[in-house]
Parts: C-alpha cells; structure tokens; sequence
C-alpha cells in the first residue's frame, strides 16, 4: 500500500477520533480498519465513569467489523490529537493479531502519518489461535 492508497483509511480514523467519547482522559482515539475486501471499519474510544469499562478505539473497529462478517484486515490507521504520536496499546495488539497477524499499522497524528509498522514489528513471537488445541 502507498502513501496515496492511505488517504481514505486515515480520514476514517481522524473522523472517527471526533466521535470518541473521552470526558475523563480527554485523550480522543480513533481507528480505521481496511478489510482485505477493501472496506472500512471505524471505531472511537469509549469511556466510562466505572474507568476499567473504558475500551479502546482499535477494539471498537475490530468489533465493528467483525459484527458484519469482516475477519480479514490489511491495515488499520490510528489518529489522535497528540503531538506525540499514539502506538496501540498492548491489549489491541493481541485483539488484531487475532484476525490478522501480518497487519500494517499507520500512526496518524494531525500532522500527517508519521509511521508504518507491521504488526509483527509491535508484537513479536505472539501467541495466537496457532498455538490454541481446542
Ligand atoms: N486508548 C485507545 O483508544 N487506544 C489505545 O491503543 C490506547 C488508549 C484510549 C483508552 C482511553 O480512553 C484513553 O485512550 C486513555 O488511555
């Protein structure tokens, strides 16, 4: 995927961060997931006054996606307002490796894409359904 390619993933995620629902970090995520079929999931954090309930932005995109049919993702972007570009954090990592352990990672900030990343580069020899024996 080039830069160009990117544009309509990273305007979802910043889209998305305007809807985050953050009054107590004030610190507003968004996520947009590309499906390997070539559409797009969104997802906002969402807080809440019992803070352990809080879930992240990335995780609300999978679980979008998911809930329609979509297990097979290419990239996701990642947008805050941050001066200091935003990683996903440890638990989101393990959530996308899930579905998709040869993801690409684009950290947005409102300067633009600072950085791409593959998901294995975030998460090294990570356990996942291969090593489950149902
Ligand atoms: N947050 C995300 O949405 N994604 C991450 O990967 C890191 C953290 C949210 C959770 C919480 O609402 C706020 O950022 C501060 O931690």
């Amino acid at each position: 995927m080039n830069p160009d390619q990117s544009t309509d993933l990273i305007e979802a995620a910043r889209a998305a961060a305007g809807l985050a629902y953050a009054p107590y970090s004030k610190f507003q995520v968004g996520a947009a997931l590309r499906t390997r079929d070539g559409r797009i999931f969104s997802g906002c954090n969402v807080e809440n006054a019992s803070y352990g309930l809080t879930i992240c932005a990335e995780r609300n995109a999978v679980w979008s996606a998911v809930a329609r049919g979509c297990r097979s993702f290419s990239a996701i972007a990642i947008f805050t307002f941050a001066e200091e570009p935003t990683p996903p954090c440890g638990a989101c990592r393990q959530v996308l490796y899930e579905f998709s352990p040869d993801l690409e990672i684009l950290i947005v900030n409102p300067a633009g894409l600072a950085s791409r990343h593959t998901l294995s580069q975030l998460l090294p020899l990570a356990f996942g359904p291969q090593h489950f024996q149902p």
